[in-house]
């Protein structure tokens, strides 16, 4: 398998390290053999040569299996430019239609809602990833002048919605309770979500023994905080995905553990840690490297080895149910050591 590695900005480096440490040991115990490629992109990259995307990186990108991304951000650049020039990019050249964010309380784990322990938070939000408001249209006329106007348009296809949501119906057909819910805002916004929630009994009804559920993205806040346990599947766009997926990184301890993918499952799927660079404590050893092993296992679960990546996931639920606190700098080691643990676990 050939793996292109993006360790990227800030603690990405770090966290990445940690990843492909467990990764070979997978690979070790499993009989894998993984040929890593390492790319330099990132804010540090873009401030020294002035390209956002070096030439010849998406095609060398194209080749690979999987990428192992790791954070890309810098205090240094404008808002927006790395976000759109790399990541949407990456997204959209790969057609990386799904970002698949489970939310997962592992045991042990204190999470911040009283009373929730493991068997109240598990659940996976399948987010449209390549549409919806972060398409990039709209525009402004009379921008900086005091009649000025924005427009920032969401752009939802039917095709776009449908692989999304047929996506999130088998997955939620091969999950125990074999629920799913739509969160979207269908009192509102009367056109995108309006398709969304067609589409939704459409395919549903090739589910029959799929429960569905709707409901709108602010009553899912509330849920995802009062009663977690109400959610199995969730499906939704690219924008509500973005921001309860970061509510479900809190409820589930933090961004220490918070992994995610983005799947193209015909193409060149993306594995991250959903954290970002975290400058503050960037190079201290004091991240949380779970995030990305997390990540790791889901690269090899949907590379065809889903034996290994469920091991990477078993190892990872034992070192964070065993720490202290999964936030950064209160984990009681380093980063390295806790990279270190995962991988005994693995090779044992
Ligand atoms: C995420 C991030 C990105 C997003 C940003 C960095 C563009 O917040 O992966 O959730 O909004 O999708
Ligand atoms: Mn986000």
């Amino acid at each position: 398998m050939r793996i292109g590695v993006v360790p990227g900005d800030g603690t990405g480096p770090e966290v990445v390290a940690e990843a492909l440490k467990v990764l070979d040991r997978a690979a070790r115990r499993f009989d894998l053999t993984l040929d890593y490629e390492h790319f330099d992109i990132g804010g540090e990259q873009y401030l020294r040569t002035g390209a956002v995307l070096p030439d010849g990186v998406l095609d060398s990108l194209a080749k690979v299996d999987a990428i192992m991304f790791g954070a890309i951000g810098h205090p240094e650049v404008v808002p927006g430019v790395l976000e759109r020039g790399i990541i949407l990019r990456l997204r959209r050249e790969f057609d990386q239609y799904i970002n698949l964010r489970p939310v997962k309380l592992y045991p042990g784990v204190t999470g911040p809602l009283a009373g929730k322990d493991h068997r109240d938070i598990d659940f996976v939000v399948v987010r449209e990833n390549t549409e919806g408001l972060y398409v990039g249209a709209g525009g402004f006329t009379h921008r900086g002048t005091s009649h000025e106007v924005a427009i920032e348009e969401s752009v939802n296809t039917r095709f776009g919605v449908e692989r999304t949501i047929r996506f999130a119906f088998e997955l939620a057909s091969q999950r125990q309770r074999r629920h799913i819910t739509f969160c979207g805002k269908t009192n509102v916004l009367v056109h995108s979500h309006d398709l969304w929630m067609r589409v939704f009994e459409e395919v549903g009804a090739d589910y029959e023994n799929v429960e569905r559920a709707y409901a709108n993205v602010d009553a899912v806040c509330a849920w995802m905080v009062q009663s977690p346990e109400r959610f199995d599947v969730v499906v939704t766009d690219n924008m509500f995905g973005d921001i309860i997926t970061d509510l479900g990184a809190a409820i589930q301890g933090g961004l220490g553990v918070a992994a995610g993918a983005n799947l193209n499952p015909e193409g060149v799927s993306m594995f991250e840690p959903i954290g970002g660079t975290a400058p503050d404590v960037a190079g201290a050893g004091k991240i949380n490297p779970l995030a990305a092993i997390g990540a790791a296992g889901m690269l090899l679960t949907y590379n065809g080895r889903p034996e290994a990546g469920a091991a990477i996931e078993a190892a990872v639920a034992e070192v964070a149910g065993s720490l202290p606190s999964l936030a950064a700098g209160e984990m009681g080691m380093q980063t390295s050591e806790v990279g270190d643990r995962v991988g005994e676990l693995i090779s044992q």
